[in-house]
């Protein structure tokens, strides 16, 4: 089946305090996106790039992309919205595969990418890459101490890729939008019909830029990767 991959990058990433949106930061000589884009390329070369970004966006340069067949989409007031527009600006068919994938992930493996593919190919509710949760995990009062601890057993952080049918993500997202719900991956608009996606233990460094310390990390962590 033809595989998609949506990258949303219409963020402005404000927790990152730095003077251009973060996914232009420089990391290994070159941007966030365009490590990012250089792992998604090496797990999957044949695949169609959708690509979302700000309408205002000064940083942006088509050579930044290894992809032959890609196209870019404005993004939206939230990063659902923005891969909603994604979806419905590809011409794609029900049952192929969409794999959506945070531009600010730069340090995801082509092998994890191409487990995730391959498992997002086999399930009708899609699979999304994740980790066992590792430490105690407290619920805090609205004043910052623990109102208790949550058991950990069974949880997970959800990362990214995450891979649908096009046709299964498309309807929980519209579905999503039009009631209003916040969601912040696509894996819970599945669920909230009722899907069951499967998670696939992923690699713990796969790491999501956020704050301005993760870039050393992410530095640290595609130069142990090379090893
Ligand atoms: O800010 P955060 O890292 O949570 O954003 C997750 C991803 O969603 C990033 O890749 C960001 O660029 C993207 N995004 C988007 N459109 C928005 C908000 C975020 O494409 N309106």
């Amino acid at each position: 089946v033809p595989v998609w991959l949506i990258v949303p990058a219409a963020g402005q990433g404000r927790r990152m305090s730095a003077d251009r949106p973060k996914q232009y930061l420089p990391l290994a000589g070159e941007t966030i996106l365009a490590c990012t884009l250089a792992r998604l390329h090496a797990a999957l070369p044949e695949a169609k790039l959708v690509l979302c970004l700000d309408d205002d966006d000064a940083w942006f340069a088509p050579g930044q992309v290894p992809f032959t067949r890609w196209q870019r989409v404005a993004g939206g007031a939230e990063r659902m919205d923005s891969v909603l527009n994604a979806l419905r600006a590809m011409p794609a068919n029900e049952h192929d595969v969409v794999l959506v994938h945070d531009v600010a992930r730069p340090c995801v493996t082509p092998q994890d990418v191409r487990a995730l593919a391959s498992a997002a190919a086999n399930n009708a509710d899609g699979a999304l890459l994740a980790m066992p949760v590792a430490d105690t995990m407290k619920r805090a009062t609205s004043d910052g101490s623990c109102a208790r601890t949550e058991p950990r057993e069974g949880l997970w952080h959800a990362l990214t890729p995450q891979g649908f049918p096009y046709g299964r993500l498309r309807r929980a997202l519209e579905k999503a939008q039009a009631s209003g719900a916040r969601v912040t991956d696509e894996a819970s608009a599945v669920e909230a019909l009722g899907g069951r996606p499967r998670l696939v233990s992923g690699r713990r460094d796969n790491l999501k830029v956020t704050h301005p310390d993760d870039l050393a990390l992410a530095t640290a962590i595609l130069a142990a990767q090379d090893d």
